[in-house]
């Protein structure tokens, strides 16, 4: 998609589309609306608004309107988006908004759109959301598809004039915050690309292969280890779960260095992504409806990478690192079993209770192998547990860790970006469910706090370093299309991670 600014009267552009995103009051009060969509209303001698009123389009934040102007105007079509009351805007309304208005311009074979941006306090961010609603509004998943040519073939959004609000002129920031907006989103794209795909044509192998090719591509660091290596680190969790699969095992990390010296002597951040390509739950094997969607098991890591494709653009001035252990959860004659004790790189053991509590065993070794690197923060981004979507349900994560400052600086960095998450306790009072009779501990808990005492396990294996964990078997999937999201994989995480290195990147400038 080709977007361009523009700083002319909208009303007059030439375009499949004119996209104006309304708030409440606009069609009624008529006193703040950009002039533009006033003259547009105008010269179709005022069936513009009837037309919505008639329809019951009153701004809300849900709410779409198509409109064909017969000529009235030189745009063939009107499209309002609402955005509810203006008290209450956030640059993620605007998001969602810009993604209802790519789909509706698709469904009339737009290619050509025009939006005016509303009059709004932080004009950086509306710049930010329009881009990313449009690039992510526009994502399909169509690869398997070989019927319907017609729907695949269809005219795609390709062109996008973004019209300043009256009377703001074009800058320099503005291509800046474009270009990366739609790295964000292209890398979020890619990232829904890697957990739509099925389990079977993304393996393990697929997996840090797609990894590499995306480092190679951006310049990062990349060391892949295959299961050699992963006996050799003694990672017994890891390769437990990955015992059961034919599929090899792959243990992926990827890094940024700062090409200055002092600066890649900084503490790192790492991230960790929950990476198995496919979830049968093992042994303890899932019934087949829960069994469904686990190909999207590795929506972790797809985030974990997402974000650090574009981490690379951005050259922050300290380490990053991303780890992910790939692996598939499977029954087999050779598959670990229950009552089998593991143990950890850390040397704790583990008995085995419930082979589908296999991701915090994965992600248990991999984050005390990331907390090798001594770590300023450690976050990890898992879709670990079904109670956490009985918790939050589907659009937010669960955010776990003891750190205040960490916590606070995810949870803003998620505000900014437009993910929602909710902080949820690591409480020790649970701390006696994962008690084993032979072992240091068991893999699984009752049913009562699932997510927390996941979150407990993997607290067992990351020390003193500011860690944070976010369960996002929620958000990671849409079950229906809503503003830019398809049902399917959503990319949830990517925007927050890309958040958080800006603002670590901005703490660090204002700090010298
Ligand atoms: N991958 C699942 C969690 C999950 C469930 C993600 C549904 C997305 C949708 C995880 O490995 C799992 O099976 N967790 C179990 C843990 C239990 C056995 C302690 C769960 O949540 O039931
Ligand atoms: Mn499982
Ligand atoms: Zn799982």
């Amino acid at each position: 998609m080709n977007f361009s600014f523009v700083a002319a009267d909208a009303s007059k552009a030439k375009a499949d589309v004119l996209v104006f995103p309304v708030f409440d009051t606009d069609l009624t009060e008529k006193k703040n609306p950009p002039k533009a969509l006033l003259a547009v209303d105008k010269r179709t001698k005022g069936l513009l608004f009837k037309t919505a009123q008639a329809e019951g389009f009153k701004g809300k934040a849900d709410q779409t309107f198509v409109f064909l102007t017969h000529g009235k105007v030189p745009a063939a079509r009107v499209i309002l988006v609402g955005l509810g009351a203006r008290a209450k805007f956030t640059a993620e309304l605007l998001r969602l908004a810009a993604g209802r208005a790519v789909k509706a311009a698709t469904r009339v074979k737009a290619k050509n759109v025009t939006i005016q941006l509303p009059v709004v306090r932080e004009l950086e961010h509306a710049v930010k959301a329009v881009v990313e609603g449009f690039e992510l509004g526009a994502y399909r998943y169509d690869r398997w598809k070989t019927q319907n040519k017609d729907e695949k073939n269809a005219p795609k959004v390709d062109k996008v004039h973004v019209h300043l609000p009256d009377g703001v002129k074009k800058e320099k920031t503005h291509d800046e915050l474009l270009a990366h907006a739609k790295l964000i989103a292209q890398a979020t794209n890619w990232a829904r690309d890697l957990v739509n795909e099925p389990a079977g044509t993304m393996t393990p192998t697929i997996l840090a292969d797609a990894a590499k090719t995306m480092a190679k591509e951006v310049g990062l660091n990349i060391a892949i280890g295959d299961r050699k290596k992963i006996e050799e680190l003694k990672m017994g969790m890891f390769l437990g779960v990955s015992r059961g699969s034919i599929e090899e095992p792959r243990l992926v990390q990827l890094s940024w260095i700062p090409r200055d010296t002092e600066a890649a002597k900084r503490q790192p951040v790492c991230f960790v992504g929950k990476a198995i390509t496919f979830d049968s739950g093992g042994l303890s094997l899932k019934p087949s409806d829960g069994m469904l969607d686990m190909k999207t098991d590795m929506a972790g890591s797809a985030a974990v990478l997402g974000a650090m494709k574009v981490i690379a653009r951005m050259q922050p001035p300290f380490p990053v690192h991303a780890f992910f252990g790939a692996c598939e959860n499977m029954p087999s004659h050779n598959a670990y079993r229950l009552g089998d004790v593991l143990v950890s790189r850390l040397g704790k053991t583990v008995e085995i209770t419930n082979t589908d509590a296999e991701g915090r065993l994965v992600l248990g070794d991999i984050l005390a192998y990331a907390n090798e690197l001594k770590p300023a923060v450690l976050i990890d981004l898992a879709t670990l547990t079904g109670a956490c979507i009985i918790a939050l349900g589907n659009y937010i994560a669960g955010a776990f860790g003891a750190d205040d400052q960490l916590f606070y600086d995810v949870s803003e960095s998620a505000r900014l970006a437009g993910e929602d998450l909710w902080r949820l306790p690591v409480s020790e009072h649970q701390r006696d469910v994962l008690k084993s009779e032979i072992a240091d501990m068991k893999n699984a808990g009752d049913r009562a706090g699932g997510a927390i005492s996941a979150s407990l396990f993997l607290k067992e294996f990351v020390g003193e370093t500011p860690w944070l964990h976010l369960d996002i078997a929620g958000p990671s999937q849409s079950p229906k299309e809503r503003g830019y999201l398809n049902k399917g994989a959503t990319g949830y995480g990517v925007r927050t991670l890309v958040e958080f290195v800006s603002r670590r990147t901005a703490q660090l400038h204002n700090a010298s």
